[in-house]
C-alpha cells in the first residue's frame, strides 16, 4: 500500500496515457497491475497496467483514468497477480492483442528488445508511436506470427476466451503455444482481498481468479 501520483497526461494512439510516479515497490510488471483509488476510501479502485517504465513510477492506461488529471493523488495497492514471463532465450515475441487495444502488452516491448528479440505486435488497431525496431501486423496475420514466434503473449476479455480457444484450438500443435501467456481481462474489484469471485475464470480444469492466479495464464491452463 502506498500513495503516487499522476504525473503527466500523454496522448498515444488515441489512448490517453498516465505517468504515475510511485515508489519502486508499486510498480507492476508487465501484466500484473497495481490497484489505484483516488481517495483512500474509493469504493471501486481501477487496476493500472504497466505499459512502459518511466523515471521514478510507470506509464498506464485505462479507460477508468480518462479523468485523472496531472497532480491527482492516488491511492496505491500492488503489485497484484500474475505478470508476463518472456523467457530469456525468446528471439522471436509475438504481442497479440486479440480483441482490443495492445496497451497492455505495451509494457514487453522493451524487455523483450532489451533481450535481443524481434518484437511484432498484431491486432486489428492504428498504432503509430512505435519504436522502430517493433513492426505492427493486422490479426490476419495471427496463423503466420504463430508460425514464426518462440514466445506468443495474447490479451483478450475473458467474454472472448472461447473464441481465441477456437481459433487456437485449430493450431495446437503449434510448438510456440507451448509457451504462450495470455493475459484474461475482467474488473477486479477486489483485488483478492475479498475474494468476491467477480474475475473468476473458467480453466480446462475448474476455476481460478484472474485477480491473484492471473490476469496471466498459461495457454496450457486454459
Ligand atoms: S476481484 Fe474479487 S476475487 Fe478477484
Amino acid at each position: 500500500m502506498g500513495t503516487g501520483q499522476v504525473v503527466e497526461t500523454l496522448l498515444e494512439d488515441g489512448f490517453r496515457l498516465a505517468r504515475i510516479s510511485c515508489a519502486a515497490n508499486l510498480i507492476p510488471s508487465a501484466g500484473q497491475y497495481t490497484l489505484a483509488g483516488a481517495a483512500s476510501d474509493a469504493p471501486l479502485p481501477v487496476p493500472l497496467f504497466h505499459t512502459d517504465s518511466a523515471p521514478e513510477g510507470f506509464i498506464t492506461a485505462s479507460p477508468e483514468t480518462e479523468s485523472w488529471n496531472p497532480g491527482q493523488r492516488l491511492f496505491l495497492r500492488g503489485p497484484l497477480g500474475r505478470g508476463f514471463n518472456v523467457p530469456l532465450s525468446a528471439r522471436k515475441v509475438a504481442l497479440i492483442a486479440f480483441d482490443g487495444s495492445p496497451i497492455r502488452l505495451r509494457g514487453l516491448i522493451r524487455p523483450g528488445l532489451n533481450q535481443g528479440a524481434a518484437v511484432v505486435l498484431v491486432g486489428n488497431f492504428s498504432v503509430e508511436q512505435l519504436p522502430d525496431e517493433v513492426e505492427a501486423q493486422p490479426l490476419a496475420a495471427l496463423p503466420d506470427i504463430l508460425d514464426w514466434a518462440d514466445c506468443l503473449a495474447f490479451d483478450v476479455a475473458r467474454e472472448n476466451l472461447f473464441e481465441l480457444r477456437e481459433t487456437l484450438g485449430a493450431l495446437k500443435q503449434l510448438p510456440a503455444l507451448e509457451e504462450a501467456q495470455v493475459l484474461i481481462r475482467t474488473s477486479v474489484p477486489c483485488g483478492g482481498v475479498a475474494e468476491c469471485g467477480v474475475c473468476a475464470v473458467s480453466l480446462k480444469f475448474g476455476w481460478k481468479l484472474a485477480c491473484k492466479d492471473g490476469p496471466v495464464f498459461e495457454w496450457k491452463e486454459l
